[in-house]
């Protein structure tokens, strides 16, 4: 019976097809950099790829263009790798990619990995209106000014997790920041950037104290101790040190 055999043996080689291949769809690999993706010129930097345990080989690419590699060495696991830069400048800021190979496959590339080279230039001054110290609700306004002339400024709260926020501006940016909550203290730096991943060094530093409104016995300040102290601002010694040390009073 030649035509059971056949699909016997279709069902058999159809199947290992379709197990090898769901098998071979590599998952994209993740990318990021420590101590952050924020660096100041002439700091270290480390970019971190994580792909899968498989992986016996991962790109760096820089701008679309490989730019190191790391090999499996003998046959240890190799789920992430790191791909260290003593000193960041101008030429290692911009963006970065990285892929594995498992098997015979390359996986996917990770999403993008935009490293910012700060220090360069100049000094913005940064000022916030109405004031430092304001109430629950009200509407603050930080204003980000350069004297040369850039397009872009950002706005960045201290802490790993925050976001730059980008205004477009000649020599100045406003940032309105809206309806103020607890959650809104913090200290605030602003930059101004020459092209999308080099910016000038940073203002000093101004620091937002945010107080529950009159009556609220329910506000109870949040994070008084939230500077973990490995934040990348310590390498800003001239800056972190100075301006609005007042704190939450217990
Ligand atoms: C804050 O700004 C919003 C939007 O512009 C405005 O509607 C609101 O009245 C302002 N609140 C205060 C307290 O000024």
């Amino acid at each position: 019976m030649p035509s059971t055999l056949t699909a016997l043996l279709c069902l058999g080689l159809c199947l290992s097809q379709m197990i090898s291949s769901q098998k071979y769809t590599l998952m994209k690999p993740i990318i990021w950099a420590k101590p952050n993706s924020i660096i100041p010129k002439g700091n270290p930097v480390t970019i971190w790829c994580k792909g899968i345990h498989e992986a016996i080989e991962y790109h760096l690419l820089f701008k679309g263009q490989l730019s190191a590699l790391e090999r499996q060495k003998s046959h240890g696991l190799m789920n992430k790798v790191r791909f260290p830069i003593p000193a960041m400048t101008l030429h290692t800021a911009g963006r970065y990619n990285c892929i594995y190979l498992s098997g015979e496959l390359w996986s996917k590339p990770s999403d993008p990995l935009d490293l910012v080279v700060t220090g360069m230039y100049d000094i913005p001054t940064l000022s916030v209106q109405p004031g430092p110290e304001v109430v629950s609700g009200e509407n603050v306004t930080f204003h980000c000014h350069l004297e040369t002339a850039t397009n872009t400024f950002f706005l960045l709260k201290e802490g790993r997790s925050s976001r730059p926020q980008q205004r477009y501006g000649k020599n100045q940016a406003d940032f309105f920041m809206g309806p103020m909550t607890p959650a809104h203290r913090g200290t605030y730096r602003c930059f101004g950037s020459y092209n999308d991943f080099a910016w000038s060094l940073p203002s000093e530093p101004v620091k937002l104290l945010v107080t529950g409104s009159i009556g609220d016995t329910s506000f109870a300040p949040t994070e008084p101790n939230s500077y973990d102290g490995e934040d990348s601002w310590d390498v800003y010694p001239s800056t972190t040190k100075t301006g609005f040390q007042k704190g939450p009073t217990t």
